[in-house]
């Protein structure tokens, strides 16, 4: 019997360890407009400060000027336009926000990278987009399809996934993500332009690759 319960207990623990770090913890209030802290030296663990409640206003909880297409001329050819907590205070504590993002023609590229935070369903309003995520280790099973206006998709919390405009005009997307910070780890820009720079013989043996190449692509980030 004894046994049972402890076997129940700890099945608990693990639910409540995974529902713990499945997302962001839920409010328990109304909402948590942010704030920033005044007292200097202070560190902000989870969310962020509070406003008095009475003082929150209508534009905490609004933002305007996603439909307006970005320029997309730059390396990748993508530009994300974020609304997280950090344009919208009054996310705070709700778990949620949202990106715009654009794509140039033919090939604009939204680099592989992760939200180390946040699950990611995207739907696409214009062009043509080439998505896919990759599982975890052992298998990287890549799962990848095409997507036309209208078409939703899921990133999964925490797996390297891409998207590439493969049309011939400009392409658009929105995603919703299952946090006010779900965060960005875009891969190459980290392995390759970490600061200060990883070793290049660490790099080296990662990626099968000559130092010279190493060290060409730690300049190109
Ligand atoms: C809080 O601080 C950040 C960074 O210093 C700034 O960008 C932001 O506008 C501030 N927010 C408020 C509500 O004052
Ligand atoms: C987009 O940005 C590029 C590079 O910064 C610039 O040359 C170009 O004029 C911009 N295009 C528009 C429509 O603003």
């Amino acid at each position: 019997m004894k046994g049972a319960y402890f076997i129940l207990g700890f099945i608990l623990l693990v639910l409540a360890f995974s529902f713990a770090s499945a997302s962001d913890p839920s409010p328990l209030q109304d909402f948590c407009v942010a704030i920033n802290d005044t007292k200097k030296g202070s560190v902000i663990v989870n969310g962020k400060f509070c406003k008095d409640p009475k003082l929150a206003t209508v534009n905490d909880f609004f933002f305007s000027g996603l439909n307006i297409p970005k320029n997309t001329s730059n390396s990748v050819g993508s530009v994300v336009t974020p609304v997280n907590v950090d344009q919208i205070p009054g996310l705070n504590t709700l778990g949620i926000s949202l990106v715009r993002i654009d794509y140039a023609p033919s090939g604009g590229l939204n680099p592989p990278h992760t939200h180390p935070r946040g699950t990611e369903i995207l739907v696409v309003l214009e062009g043509t987009l080439y998505v896919g995520f990759v599982t975890s280790n052992p298998n990287n099973r890549l799962i990848s399809k095409i997507l036309y206006p209208g078409d939703v998709f899921v990133f999964p919390i925490g797996l390297i996934h891409f998207q590439q405009n493969v049309g011939k005009t400009n392409a658009v997307a929105f995603a919703g993500l299952s946090s006010q910070n779900p965060g960005v780890i875009t891969m190459a820009n980290a392995v390759f332009g970490s600061n200060p720079p990883i070793n290049p013989d660490a790099l080296t043996g990662a990626f099968q690759l000559d130092k010279k190449v190493v060290k060409y692509l730690q300049s190109r980030f």
